[in-house]
């Protein structure tokens, strides 16, 4: 059988580790494909930019539209990056009758329900195993090994550049720019940063994983982000103190009022596996009703661990390229016409656990003060702690950690404690979740 000819759009990080894999397992690969897999073109901005790859027996162009047109190619990889002209050249691709891989979460996230209907009125495929969790077969393990099951919950550390960064300076004590420079460095963090530690990439994460697991459209503008640059050392040792570690999670719940979308940082039992998930890891717990607990670990970012979900999703197109459209795995694991609009909560109507850290004079009633405010808005208390002043300071830090309760309530009761003339500046809250 003639090789299939694919066109990679992008030669960086993980266009060049997907060159790599592909042309070092070619055998392996085309063992497993049915098929030889061959890139014969390939672009980038700059061509005369230093590769990781060897492109030799690759034709180079600059422009995408080269590829996207050229009618001996089956397959499109795109590894660009961006939801703007990308989104242009991936609908290009399925108009002209191309199966498109990509590894871009924000495409799939914002613009993913109509690049999957255009995709199905052509009969080809798009394939993103490599948008989620990196090198992690996420998505297979949801669409296709959990088929069975309803899905309840999911949580995950799904962005490999803010666990690097927490574990960094966790661990070494270590700047939290200096950590960054180095995570973009070793090329795990997005073109905008910003994406990694506001949560914005996490939650386009999110947003796809909520998709095939409890069979929604894609809605990236219902998730609660929160990002982990208001974590502090403090926050980190009272936590620990506690045995419990602070991890960035994207949590998806299905509640009988609706689903929540959150990614924020949390508060997880250090007993737990994902609790101990460091560095540019991630890691996936999904419950199903009928599996109960499972867990996904890898490399979440990072050339060839990445290029490794690329490859794969490159060899389900081939061994598919000869099937009915109609019998292939749903793009978003259920029937594109029964996908279902459960609603998305507001964070108001999210209910979680919190740690809670407010500065207090310590003086007699003034712990009476808070817990009569916490008991008025139906809120438990779980465990309460009084530490040392820091730095003489007159107040003391107190540490509270709550019961399961509606956020709308713990809002309320915030904003009354952060009102008593007894306690200084902001409470900082986390969000604390047991995963059990
Ligand atoms: P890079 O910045 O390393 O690579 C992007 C590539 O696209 C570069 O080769 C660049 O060319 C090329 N490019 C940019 N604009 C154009 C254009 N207009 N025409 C042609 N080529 C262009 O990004 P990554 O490899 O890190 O990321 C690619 C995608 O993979 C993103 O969607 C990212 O979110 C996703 N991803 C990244 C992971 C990672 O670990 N890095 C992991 C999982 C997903 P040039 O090299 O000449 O500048
Ligand atoms: N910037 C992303 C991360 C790349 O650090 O997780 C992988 O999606």
């Amino acid at each position: 059988m003639k090789p299939v000819k694919v066109g990679v759009l992008g030669l960086g990080t993980v266009g060049g580790g997907t060159v790599n894999v592909l042309k070092r397992n070619a055998a392996e690969i085309a063992r497993r494909a049915g098929r030889e897999i061959i890139i014969t073109r390939a672009s980038a901005k700059d061509l005369n930019k230093a590769r990781i790859c060897d492109t030799q027996g690759i034709a180079l162009t600059t422009d995408p539209f080269d590829i996207i047109n050229d009618p001996e190619i089956e397959i499109i990889l795109e590894l660009i990056g961006g939801a703007g002209q990308v989104k242009d050249m991936v609908l290009k691709a399925i108009e002209n009758g191309k199966h498109v891989v990509t590894a871009n979460k924000s495409l799939i996230a914002l613009h993913g329900n109509e690049i999957f209907a255009k995709a199905s009125e052509k009969g080809v495929i798009v394939a993103f195993e490599a948008a989620v969790a990196g090198g992690i077969p996420i998505i297979k393990a949801i669409r296709e090994g959990l088929s069975g099951n309803q899905i309840e919950w999911l949580a995950g550390i799904i962005n490999g550049t803010g666990n690097f960064i927490l574990t960094e300076m966790r661990d070494k004590g270590r700047d939290f720019a200096d950590v960054l420079a180095e995570a973009q460095a070793l090329g795990y963090a997005e073109a905008d940063p910003t994406f990694d530690v506001e949560g914005i990439d996490a939650g386009h994460k999110l947003t796809i994983l909520a998709s095939i697991a409890f069979g929604i459209p894609l809605q990236f503008d219902k998730v609660f982000t929160e990002g982990i640059t208001q974590i502090t050392r403090t926050d980190v040792e009272y936590a620990e103190q506690l045995g419990y570690r602070i991890k960035h999670l994207g949590i998806a719940r299905k509640t009988a009022a609706g689903i929540e979308l959150r990614v924020h940082p949390t508060l997880i039992p250090e007993r737990r596996l994902i609790a101990n998930v460091n560095g540019v890891m991630n890691a996936v717990l999904v419950k199903g009703d009928a599996v109960g607990a499972t867990l996904y670990y890898g490399a979440g970012a990072g050339a060839e661990p990445t290029a490794s979900s690329v490859v794969a999703d490159v060899i389900d197109v081939v061994r598919a390229l000869t099937s009915d459209p109609e019998n292939r795995v749903p793009h978003l694991a259920f029937q594109a016409d029964a996908i279902a609009d459960i609603p998305v909560l507001s964070s108001e109507q999210f209910k979680t656990a919190y740690y809670l850290r407010l500065n207090a004079e310590d003086k007699p009633g003034v712990l009476a003060e808070v817990t009569r405010i916490l008991a008025a808005h139906h809120i438990s208390i779980e465990a309460i702690s009084q530490k040392a002043p820091l730095n003489n300071e007159t107040s003391v830090p107190i540490i509270i950690l709550t019961q399961i309760t509606l956020e709308q309530e713990m809002n309320a009761a915030i904003a009354e404690i952060e009102a008593l003339a007894t306690v200084s500046g902001k409470i900082n809250r986390i969000r604390l979740e047991t995963l059990g």
